[in-house]
C-alpha cells in the first residue's frame, strides 16, 4: 500500500531542509525535520532560513506551519514517524584509522542511537516495521551497520527496515533538482520486507516524480553510486583544469576546446568549464570516501587513480594564486585586491571548501590587502560582476590595473580595450604583463 504515514527527517542542512520541503509541498504528507542545533532550526523557522536557495523560500512559505514542521524534539518526530529520513553530515574524518580520508560516522551513529531509543512500545510502525532511510552519503555497507545498532537497541519485536536513497541535488539548484529529478535512486534489501519498504518510498516520491525514474537496486549499489556519481562529475573539472593550464602553455583557449569537444555526445557539454578548482561539501569528502574504500579493499592502483582527480585540483587553485602573483611583478605586498564572489559556485551562500578560500589565503600568505564581495544570491546578481561599471574602477585603479578572471565571465576584449591587463584560466598568457617584452 502507498505511505500514508507521517515522515521525519533528522538533519536540517543543505540536504534534509530542501529535500523535505519538497516532499511536504508533493505529497501533503506531514513532514517533521529534526536537527540538535537550536540556531540552525529557529532559522528554519523565521523569515531568514539558515540556507540559501533560489526557489526555496517559496516552497517553505506554502508548506512550513501546514504539513512541514522544524523542531528539536527529535524523539517525539523520530516515534511519530514509520518512515525516518537520515540526513546528518559525514564529514572527512579527522582524526584516527582513516583520518583525512574516511568518512567521519559519528553523527550518522548518533542518529541511528536516537531512533533506537526513540522507538517505544506503541511508535508509528509501516507494516510492522520502521523504515530508516540514508540520505547522507556514506560509505559501502553502513547501511548494514545501521541495522546492527537499530536492531540490539529496540524494544524486542520492533523491526527496522534500512534504505539508502542517497541524494543528487546539487546546490544552487536543488529545488529545480528536487521538482525534476533525474533519477531518485532506493537500495534495499531483497528481503521480502526489504522491497515492502522500497515500495513504501517510492510510493512517496510517486506523488510527483514518474516511476520509470525511480531506479531500484541492492543497497550496497545504491551506496556506491552516490560516491561514484561525484567522483565522475569531479573527475571531469579537473580533466578541464588540467587542459586549462595546457592551453595557456601553448596558446589555445579551454573555452573553444571544451565547446569543440563538448559536441561529441559521448562527452556531453556539462561539467567542462575550467575555473579554480572545485570547492563545496561534497566532492572532495567522497571521493576521500571512495579512495578510502579502494584502499580497505586493497586497490592502490584504483585508488592512486581517483586520488589524481583531487591532487589536480589543489594543483588548480595553487596555480590560479600563483599566477596572480606572478602576473603582478613577482609581489603582491600591500596590493588592495578585490574578490568578487567567495561561495564555492554560484547561486549558493554555501562556502564550505570554496576554492577562495585557497586563494585569499595566498594572497594574505603574500601581504596583500584583500577586500570580498559576495552577494550570496541569484545568477543575475552574480552576473552583475559582468556589468559593473569598469571604465570608471579601471581610472580609480593603480596602473597597472590587473583583472584574473577564474571563471572567464567577464568580457575580456572589452575590458583590455579599456586598459585593464587581464588573465583568464585556460586563456593564452598576456606574458608581457610579466616580461614587460
Ligand atoms: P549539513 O551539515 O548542512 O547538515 C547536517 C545537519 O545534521 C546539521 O545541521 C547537524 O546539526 C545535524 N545533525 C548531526 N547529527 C545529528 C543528530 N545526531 N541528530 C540530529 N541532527 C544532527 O550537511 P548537508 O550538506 O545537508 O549534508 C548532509 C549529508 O548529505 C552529507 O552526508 C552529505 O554528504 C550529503 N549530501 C550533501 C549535498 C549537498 O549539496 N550539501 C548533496 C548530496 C548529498
Amino acid at each position: 500500500p502507498p505511505y500514508t504515514g507521517k515522515i521525519c527527517c533528522i538533519g536540517a542542512g543543505y540536504v534534509g531542509g530542501p529535500t523535505m520541503a519538497m516532499v511536504a509541498l508533493k505529497t501533503g504528507l506531514t513532514v517533521t525535520v529534526v536537527d540538535l542545533n537550536k540556531q540552525r532550526i529557529d532559522a528554519w523557522n523565521s523569515d531568514r532560513l539558515p540556507i540559501y536557495e533560489p526557489g526555496l523560500e517559496e516552497v517553505v512559505k506554502q508548506t512550513r506551519g501546514k504539513n512541514l514542521f522544524f523542531s528539536t524534539d527529535v524523539e517525539a518526530a523520530v516515534r511519530d514517524a514509520a518512515i525516518i529520513f537520515v540526513s546528518v553530515n559525514t564529514p572527512t574524518k579527522e582524526y584516527g584509522f582513516g583520518k583525512g580520508r574516511a568518512a567521519d560516522l559519528t553523527y550518522w551513529e548518533g542518529a541511528a542511537r536516537s531512533i533506537s531509543k526513540a522507538t517505544v512500545p506503541g511508535s508509528a510502525l509501516f507494516q510492522g516495521f520502521k523504515i530508516v532511510v540514508e540520505k547522507s552519503t556514506v560509505p559501502v555497507s553502513t547501511a548494514d551497520a545501521m541495522t546492527c545498532v537499530l536492531q540490539e537497541n529496540c524494544p524486542a519485536g520492533v523491526h527496522f527496515q534500512v534504505l539508502s536513497n542517497p541524494e543528487f541535488l546539487a546546490e544552487g539548484t536543488a529545488i529545480a533538482d528536487l521538482t525534476q529529478p533525474d533519477r531518485v535512486l532506493i537500495g534495499g534489501s531483497m528481503s521480502k520486507e526489504g522491497i515492502m519498504a522500497i515500495e513504501a518510498l517510492a510510493s512517496v516520491y510517486a506523488h510527483w516524480v514518474p516511476r520509470e525514474r525511480i531506479v531500484k537496486s541492492n543497497v550496497w549499489s545504491a551506496e556506491l553510486s552516490k560516491l561514484v556519481a561525484n567522483a565522475f562529475l569531479a573527475q571531469r573539472i579537473s580533466s578541464v583544469n588540467a587542459l586549462s593550464e595546457l592551453c595557456e602553455a601553448t596558446g589555445a583557449d579551454i573555452d573553444h576546446v571544451a565547446s569543440a569537444i563538448g559536441s561529441d555526445p559521448g562527452i556531453g557539454p556539462k561539467f567542462l568549464k575550467c575555473g579554480p578548482g572545485f570547492g563545496g561539501s561534497c566532492f572532495q569528502k567522497d571521493i576521500l570516501n571512495l579512495v578510502y574504500l579502494c584502499q580497505s579493499a586493497g586497490l592502490t592502483d584504483v585508488a592512486e587513480y581517483w586520488l589524481q582527480v583531487i591532487r589536480m585540483n589543489d594543483h588548480q587553485k595553487r596555480r590560479f594564486g600563483k599566477l596572480i602573483v606572478d602576473t603582478m611583478f613577482n609581489t603582491i605586498n600591500d596590493k588592495k585586491i578585490a574578490v568578487l564572489g567567495f561561495a564555492f559556485k554560484a547561486d549558493t551562500g554555501d562556502t564550505r571548501e570554496s576554492p577562495a578560500i585557497d586563494i585569499c589565503g595566498t594572497m594574505l600568505n603574500e601581504n596583500a590587502k584583500v577586500t570580498v564581495f559576495d552577494p550570496e544570491v541569484t545568477e543575475d546578481q552574480v552576473l552583475q560582476f559582468r556589468d559593473l561599471d569598469y571604465r570608471r574602477i579601471f581610472d580609480t585603479m593603480c596602473k597597472p590595473a590587473f583583472i584574473f578572471d577564474g571563471r572567464n565571465i567577464l568580457d575580456h576584449d572589452q575590458l583590455q580595450s579599456i586598459g585593464f591587463r587581464i588573465q583568464g584560466l585556460g586563456k593564452p598568457k598576456t606574458l608581457e604583463i610579466v616580461s614587460g617584452s
